[in-house]
């Protein structure tokens, strides 16, 4: 697993920054939960990564932090007041017209309870109501609050009208208990919102995605394995992007040293034999398959139950590894359906020829041929092929080769349709 340990060790995967042609524009509303210290750090985040981001905080989210904090980590005033800009009163039409999306991290019952009735009584509430573009709301409480039939009926309503929602999660609560209520995490949430900034389109809502990601790891004895030097980030940064734009994901991943993407299925597996398994269940129900593993090829044809001792020489028998896409692109010659698989092609020669082979071979609608060199590092060169298109990219972040590979994937979904 030595390719992995390039990757920041137990953190979120680097996040990603933006190249646009003017620095995407956030307005960050924070209502009053103990969680609100978290909104600093997201802010703080996000400014690093090239968003601009205002916040605006209610009184109560002012019990909780103050607004110095906030200027400080994004360089911009903090705004509180309808009444603050003596010159026009309407502070709230301008943050509308400034802000690309609206997110509030974190959300309170009292909040949603207002946002789903239309009251509108302080500046975030205005701000939200004038907004016609992406709003997003990560709840924060506790478990009972959560849990109260009205705050359901509420989110249901806010779900229905379009609003986006993010968590909240499962765990450690303000007040030590366990349950469901916590704000959703500051990487995930970064990552998440700088994929949305990137790309406000749901043009994936209602598809089932699913990527698979990382290295796969195949067992020589109880305590080694054979191992390659996929990182995972491709993988991880395409389930983020697809997820951003509004698919169901299913990430079956070998393992990486990544955290979880924000809202996505995630299947942890280990050998290629445990991803196939994962790959048959999860397919069933998929319209897009990203094949981005590095699947091993090989693995121990006799793997020993014990430790093998030091000897001055080791032979061991390999034998090869079925091919997952070629396997579920014959499974689907069988049943008549026809996901749109999408792989990658890894060649230190010939790479488009060879490319274009593998594409045949596998009976791929898209594949994406990349070199060694891009297992493990930041930026990614890529040719992204399709039976009448090639184009070459970068370098360039993952995440901008994600969303450009999602592009593509839309637009052969759309000539499906
Ligand atoms: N792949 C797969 N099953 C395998 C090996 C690879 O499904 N046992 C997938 C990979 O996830 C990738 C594509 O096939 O999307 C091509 O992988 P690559 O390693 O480039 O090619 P291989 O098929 O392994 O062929 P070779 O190593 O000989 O180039």
């Amino acid at each position: 697993m030595d390719g992995a340990s390039r990757d920041a060790i137990g953190d979120a995967a680097p996040v990603p920054t933006l190249n646009a042609p003017r620095a995407p524009r956030l307005v960050l509303g924070v209502c009053g939960s103990t969680a609100a210290f978290k909104a600093a750090a997201l802010a703080s985040k996000l400014t690093a990564a090239g968003v601009e981001v205002r916040c605006v905080l209610t009184d109560a989210g002012a019990q909780f932090i103050t607004p110095l904090t906030l200027t400080a980590v994004t360089g911009q005033p903090v705004e509180r007041d309808f009444w603050s800009q003596e010159a026009t009163g309407e502070i709230h039409v301008e943050l509308a017209n400034w802000a690309d999306q609206m997110l509030v991290y974190p959300a309170s019952q009292h909040t949603l309870a207002k946002l789903a009735s239309g009251l509108c009584d302080n500046l975030l509430t205005g701000c939200l109501s004038v907004f016609s573009g992406p709003r997003w709301l990560a709840p924060a409480m506790h478990e009972t609050m959560w849990s109260q039939p009205s705050t359901a009926r509420n989110v249901a309503l806010l779900v229905e009208d379009g609003w986006r929602l993010l968590g909240p999660d499962h765990g450690r609560l303000a007040d030590g208990s366990e349950g469901r209520g916590r704000l959703v995490d500051v990487n995930p949430t970064a990552e998440l919102m700088l994929h949305a900034l990137r790309n406000p389109q749901q043009d994936l809502a209602g598809t089932h995605v699913i990527v698979t990601a990382g290295p796969t790891i195949e067992p020589i004895d109880p305590v080694r394995v054979l191992a390659n030097r996929s990182s995972g980030r491709t993988g991880y940064a395409l389930a983020s992007a697809a997820r951003a734009r509004g698919a169901r994901v299913t990430l079956i991943t070998g393992p990486t040293r990544l955290e979880a993407p924000f809202g996505v299925e995630v299947e942890p597996v280990e050998s290629a034999q445990s991803m196939q398994e994962a790959l048959e269940r999860a397919y069933e129900t998929a319209d897009v398959l990203i094949m981005a593993a590095a699947v091993a090829d090989f693995r121990a044809k006799h793997g020993a139950t014990r430790k093998l001792k030091r000897e001055a020489t080791l032979s061991l028998e390999l034998t090869g590894n079925p091919d997952l896409l070629a396997g579920l692109a014959l499974a689907d010659e069988r049943s008549g359906r026809r996901p749109l698989r999408v792989g990658f092609a890894l060649e230190d020669e010939d790479l488009l020829a060879r490319a274009r082979a593998k594409m045949a071979r596998k009976r791929l609608d898209i594949i994406v041929a990349n070199t060694p060199e891009s297992l493990d590092g930041d930026l990614t060169c890529t040719h992204i092929l399709s039976a009448d298109s090639a184009c070459a990219r970068g370098p360039e972040s993952k995440a901008d080769f994600a969303h450009a590979l999602l592009d593509l994937v839309c637009a052969q979904l759309a000539e499906r349709a």
